[in-house]
């Protein structure tokens, strides 16, 4: 996406890799909105600590970083021997996929760079399959994005007030984003709609980071707390929901996203209001049966127990805000189940969730 600071305006990718120095470059989303910032990890150790930490977050963004940082970690290997270099990749995969545990985009990324990987003979050869392997999912994720926008912008129509939760942007994934595609596409055709971020509390990614990008993109928006979406549903000042999603069930059509969510999708049934989930093909998962055994990340206390935010003098300082002693529950995800989400807006066209088993042929199932 194009990003414009003190007037220069450049391209980025929220992902990207340093064959030469075998470094995965990152923007640093902490720094966000107030500083933008790259930083490059020196090993897959350091990839897993800036996914881990939430330097990059966001389920394609992850899964990216995770398919480079099993790369970058296969790089490192010296010598011929291929049952090391296994274990090896064995330990760097298991190090990268329990960073973040709920989104699945990461174990689908590495999972597929391990099976492009046995095609190479040599150790040689498998760790030049493993960055072609890592370049190729973070292609396809700024492709899927762009189908998700061209499908997702009919949602949206001149005059609408759509209310998305969390940062499903592109900087949650390599390009373009999930959520906001379809108001991207919708904007280049020239519609004019306003967007309603929630603030997204932990973490603010609505207030920070959607905010941010939506300015960037010069789209009308306005920060609303996590407890406004109900009173402004009842007031018909909310016509359409589009969120992302950190692991989507093909099998029952439930969908992880951040926590929050599950009470947007409430809410809205109960306004009639259509809530969409926008997803690239990564972030199905085909093999579980139930939304209660996707794993939640549970983060720490602090989250909640305070905030971070930039000083009068531009210092990023967190303050305590919560009583002193008091401590707290910090669930980063919950699941909506198949019969509050209208429609999920994937790369191969919007499909109601009930449907995705039947449709799995289409949305990159291999069987
Ligand atoms: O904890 P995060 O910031 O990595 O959470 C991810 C999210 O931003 C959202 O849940 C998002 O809607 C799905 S990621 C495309």
């Amino acid at each position: 996406m194009n990003v414009t600071i003190r007037g220069r305006t450049s391209h980025f990718r929220t992902v990207a890799f340093d064959a030469e120095q075998n470094r995965v470059q990152l923007i640093e989303q902490r720094l966000l909105p107030h500083e933008f910032k790259m930083v490059a990890t020196p090993d897959f150790r350091a990839t897993a600590r800036a996914i881990q930490d939430m330097i990059v977050r966001g389920a394609g963004a992850i899964g990216a970083a995770a398919a480079y940082g099993l790369a970058q970690g296969a790089r490192a290997f010296r010598g011929r021997d291929l049952e090391r270099f296994h274990r090896h990749v064995e330990a760097v995969y298991q190090t990268l996929k329990v960073a973040r545990p709920t989104a699945v985009d990461p174990v689908n990324a590495m999972n597929q760079a391990r099976i492009t990987m046995k095609a190479g003979e040599t150790v040689e050869e498998q760790q030049a399959l493993a960055l072609a392997a890592a370049e190729e999912f973070a292609n396809h994720d700024v492709q899927h994005c762009e189908d998700i926008g061209r499908h997702g912008a009919k949602l949206i129509r001149s005059g609408m007030k759509v209310l998305t939760h969390c940062n499903a942007g592109w900087l949650a994934f390599v390009d373009i984003g999930s959520a906001t595609a379809p108001m991207y596409a919708a904007q280049a055709q020239g519609k004019k709609f306003h967007v309603y971020c929630d603030e997204t509390r932990p973490r603010s990614q609505g207030a920070t980071l959607t905010a941010w990008e939506l300015g960037q993109q010069g789209i009308s928006h306005q920060i609303i707390a996590d407890n406004a979406a109900g009173h402004l549903m009842q007031r018909g000042e909310i016509d359409l929901v589009i969120v992302g999603s950190d692991r989507t069930l093909g099998r029952t059509g439930e969908v992880a996203n951040k926590i929050g969510t599950y009470t947007k999708a409430v809410l809205a049934k109960r306004h009639g209001i259509p809530f969409y989930v926008a997803i690239p093909l990564s972030t199905i998962d085909w093999n579980l049966r139930s939304g209660f055994k996707i794993p939640i990340e549970e983060r720490h206390e602090d989250e909640v127990l305070g905030a971070w935010g930039i000083t009068s003098r531009g210092r990023r300082e967190y303050v305590r805000v919560a009583n002193p002693g008091s401590s707290a529950f910090n669930a980063g995800f919950d699941v909506t189940p198949a019969e509050l989400i209208t429609g999920i807006i994937t790369p191969a066209g919007i499909v109601k969730p009930k449907d995705l088993w039947a449709k799995r042929r289409q949305l990159g199932h291999a069987s």
